[in-house]
């Protein structure tokens, strides 16, 4: 297996997980690749690794351009085992190399991995020099683990931004003009939805830090390297972590007779009044972490279910529980759904969006079976109160 050459005496050494199809409950459809690059200096340094079950694979790699006992630094900018889990072979093969990493960072190799490793500790500022070029560190905390950090070459004009700007994609490509735009993106905006969204904060405060840089090249360690897009992912990620959102609805339902269903299109048809987007998702036929990526830039989040033994129906509270852990900001929401007699479902989504911030609309409800009246009132009911 082949290294790719970055740059000169760079390269990428990482690995292909062509299987990988869930990542804590994430749907990684397009797989997702393990980034980690070789630097020839003076020090021979690694930066990040890659899944445990993989690491032969980036063995290989480094095989091609130097005997991995070679290595002098180990950067690590992130302990969560898709990068770090080949260090203990590593450090095997290397045992006098030197491990860079965060404050958290050392305490979280210490805590996962339980050995004595030689280990630097760099804070924000600090610079490493490799010989004929040197590594500037910003630690990025909670972008998203405590240890998070990322790494400036300035003589190159690279990044290692390890999760950050990454995207879930297994390919034989690894820059992104030579990839779809458009799904690069697409995906690029799926990670951001589904493990960076808590943090807009902290990711604005890393977007700041890294303002002064000149960027040639963003090496991620999911996916596809931004060479030709710099500007573009920077652009998307400040979007994101300010919140902005677009006039548009996104209608999340489950069902169990179809009569939430109709409530469902019944609102549907008042933001089609108002000439506001709308998108209609079904818990029943649409993954959890597809929803988020919507949700990301939705300004109005509908969401409906039917009673079931006094509850909402379990798939709707999964998807409410997924949703309060990403904890998206600045959200119109409103709960809605159909009920025999008791009715409890429609107040307990009112209670979990509110909970999780949102502004809530007057909640919709009918009972058993609306009919066309009933449906007209609801969407006159919505009408009322979306967009100007
Ligand atoms: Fe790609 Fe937070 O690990």
């Amino acid at each position: 297996m082949r290294p790719v050459k970055v740059k000169d005496d760079i390269y990428w050494v990482g690995a292909v997980d062509w299987d990988l199809r869930d990542f804590h409950g994430y749907l990684t459809q397009r797989g997702s690749s393990y980034n980690a690059y070789l630097i020839m200096d003076e020090k021979i340094t690694l930066v990040d690794t890659v899944k445990a079950y993989l690491v032969e694979e980036m063995l290989d790699r480094i095989a091609h351009v130097v005997d991995p006992s070679k290595i002098d630094y180990i950067i690590c900018n992130h302990v969560e085992m898709d990068h770090s889990g080949g260090i203990t072979r590593l450090m095997e093969l290397a045992p006098n190399a030197t491990i860079i990493t965060s404050p958290n960072g050392q305490r979280g190799l210490k805590a996962h991995y339980k050995r004595d490793w030689p280990m630097q500790v760099v804070k924000t500022g600090d610079r490493l020099s490799l010989g004929k070029r040197n590594l500037s560190f910003v630690l990025t905390q909670m972008v998203h683990w405590p240890d998070n950090m990322v790494a400036y070459m300035p003589e190159e004009k690279i990044l290692f931004s390890n999760d950050a700007f990454g995207q879930h994609i297994a390919s034989m490509e690894r820059f992104d003009d030579q990839f779809s735009y458009h799904l690069i993106m697409e995906e690029a905006k799926k990670y951001y939805a589904n493990i960076v969204l808590p943090y807009g904060a902290q990711v604005q405060n890393a977007l700041q830090a890294l303002a002064g840089l000149e960027i040639d090249l963003i090496a991620t360690s999911h996916g596809l390297l931004w060479r030709s897009h710099v500007p573009e992912i920077l652009e998307e990620y400040g979007k994101w972590a300010a919140n902005y959102t677009e006039e548009k609805a996104l209608i999340i339902y489950d069902t169990m007779w179809e009569s939430t269903k109709k409530i469902a299109y019944a609102i549907q048809r008042a933001f089609e009044h108002k000439g506001i987007d709308s998108k209609m998702v079904n818990l029943d036929s649409n993954h959890m972490s597809d929803i988020m990526t919507e949700l990301i830039t939705a300004k109005y989040v509908c969401v409906g279910s039917p009673t079931l033994n006094n509850n909402m129906l379990p798939s709707v509270a999964a998807f409410l529980t997924y949703l309060k852990g990403l904890a998206p900001k600045q959200r119109v929401g409103l709960a809605f759904g159909s009920y025999g007699w008791g009715g409890q479902g429609v107040a307990q989504i009112e209670e979990a969006l509110k909970a999780a911030g949102f502004d809530m609309l007057k909640p919709v409800k009918a009972q058993y079976i609306p009919d066309e009246r009933a449906l007209e009132e609801i969407t006159a009911q919505v009408e009322a109160v979306v967009g100007g």
